[in-house]
């Protein structure tokens, strides 16, 4: 293992009714809270009407933005940290997916800073601080209710990145089933896939004797792929809609990364994606992850056959152990089709006409990922196996 220090600050509300705590929390933090959302999904299952009720309730006023798209935009980060200047507002509630979430914890640090936050983005400059920011979560997928991650898109340039702080840790957290049973198929199934993402890019590494944090994985993996099949087919069914809320919350909250290296180029090969193509974020990872996988297969034929027998339950038959690892990935790319999630980046219209430039955005000038270094022509190659 390798050496770590974990710390996370983010106080978790977990299960029926946890919307109450809302009150409690907001005396915590002051009387002027900007409301975050996106296009209007909690308008629609009664949770907006819930949240402002309590906010009026604990005595805040209540100041809204309102829109922030899937795939959060800088313009929009922007717009956020204007109204805070302007009105004062003490802390920051986002309701809604992982978007709102992300946009959100951008407003709370902007807010504080002088300047483009695209300047954060790129790591040109750090947070130094951050309003408070709550959050309740509508769809299980980032994590981002129980991390430091965000992830934002620079429309202008067509960048997609994430950036990451310690001061914007959510403050507390608010995780009902209940509010995520109105979420449609597609983002439920894009959902199971990036969380189901999140544990491959923290599971493929070259690290030895790390048999817990391996557990870990197949078991969050193990859960997802029981509970799936189900859930597509009876979307408002909350022990379901639970089991796949915890799911999406500890497959990115710091526990599953402990004494590891974690490999990502996955997530910055579909940020260049949905960057340049403005597509969801767990489709492209459903294209695009099997494909990595193939083709890394070969530098650890042991890890790949041990997610096969883990996690799938592929049987030896005489096999050889990389015919057992390639069932493997089989057994992922049909289970993912099987619940409805796209194969092929010709699912979305997407040709090959860009796929030098969203390489070069995902190496920049260097190299991605640690299981295997990816160079720009690798990146390129898994495109193409994609299209
Ligand atoms: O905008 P509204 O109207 O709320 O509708 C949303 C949106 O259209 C809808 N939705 C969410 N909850 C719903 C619902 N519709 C009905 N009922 C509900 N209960 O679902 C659509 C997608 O929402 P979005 O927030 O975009 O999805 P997701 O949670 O998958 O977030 C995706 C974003 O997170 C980033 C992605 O790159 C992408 O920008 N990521 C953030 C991470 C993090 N912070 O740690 C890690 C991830 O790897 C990821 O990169
Ligand atoms: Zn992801």
């Amino acid at each position: 293992m390798r050496p770590f220090v974990y710390h996370n600050p983010t106080k978790l509300y977990f299960g029926d009714q946890s919307l109450r705590h809302i009150t409690a929390e907001a005396e915590k933090y002051g009387k002027k809270v900007l409301l975050v959302y996106g296009g209007g999904s909690i308008k629609r299952n009664g949770l907006y009407d819930e949240v402002n009720e309590l906010l009026n309730q604990a005595g805040c006023t209540v100041y809204e933005l309102a829109g922030v798209e899937p795939n959060p935009r800088l313009s929009t980060v922007h717009r956020g940290a204007d109204i805070i200047r302007q009105e004062g507002i003490d802390w920051v509630l986002a309701v809604g997916g992982g978007s709102t979430l992300d946009c959100a914890k951008a407003i709370a640090a902007a807010a504080k800073y002088d300047g483009s936050f695209w300047d954060i983005v790129t790591r040109k400059a750090t947070v130094q601080s951050a309003l408070p920011l709550g959050t309740i979560l509508t769809l299980a997928a980032t994590g981002s209710e129980m991390n430091s991650n965000s992830v934002i898109t620079n429309e202008v340039t067509e960048e997609k990145h994430g950036w990451a702080s310690p001061h914007v840790y959510p403050a507390f957290s608010i995780l009902d089933a209940k509010w995520t049973a109105s979420a449609p198929k597609d983002h439920t199934v894009y959902g199971m896939v990036d969380m189901m993402a999140h544990v491959f890019e923290q599971y493929f590494h070259h690290d030895n004797r790390t048999p817990v944090q391996d557990g870990f994985c197949e078991s969050i993996l193990r859960a997802v792929v029981e509970t799936a099949p189900h859930l597509v087919n009876d979307l408002t069914n909350l022990q379901y809609r639970e089991t796949i809320l915890y799911s999406g919350t500890m497959a990115l909250n710091g526990t599953l990364s402990m004494g590891i290296l974690g490999d990502w180029a996955n997530h910055d090969m579909e940020h260049a994606v949905s960057a340049v193509y403005d597509i969801p974020h767990g489709g492209g990872l459903a294209i695009l992850f099997p494909n990595w996988m193939t083709y890394v297969l070969d530098d650890n034929v042991a890890r790949f056959r041990q997610f096969a027998v883990n996690v799938f339950g592929i049987r030896e038959d005489g096999r050889s152990d990389r015919e057992i690892a390639e069932a493997g990935i089989k057994a992922l790319r049909e289970f993912w089709n099987s619940i409805g999630a796209p194969s092929r980046l010709s699912d979305y219209n997407i040709d090959a006409s860009r796929f030098e430039e969203m390489a070069e955005k995902t190496v920049g000038n260097g190299t991605r990922g640690h299981f295997r270094e990816l160079t720009k022509e690798d990146v390129v190659n898994i495109y193409r196996l994609s299209l």
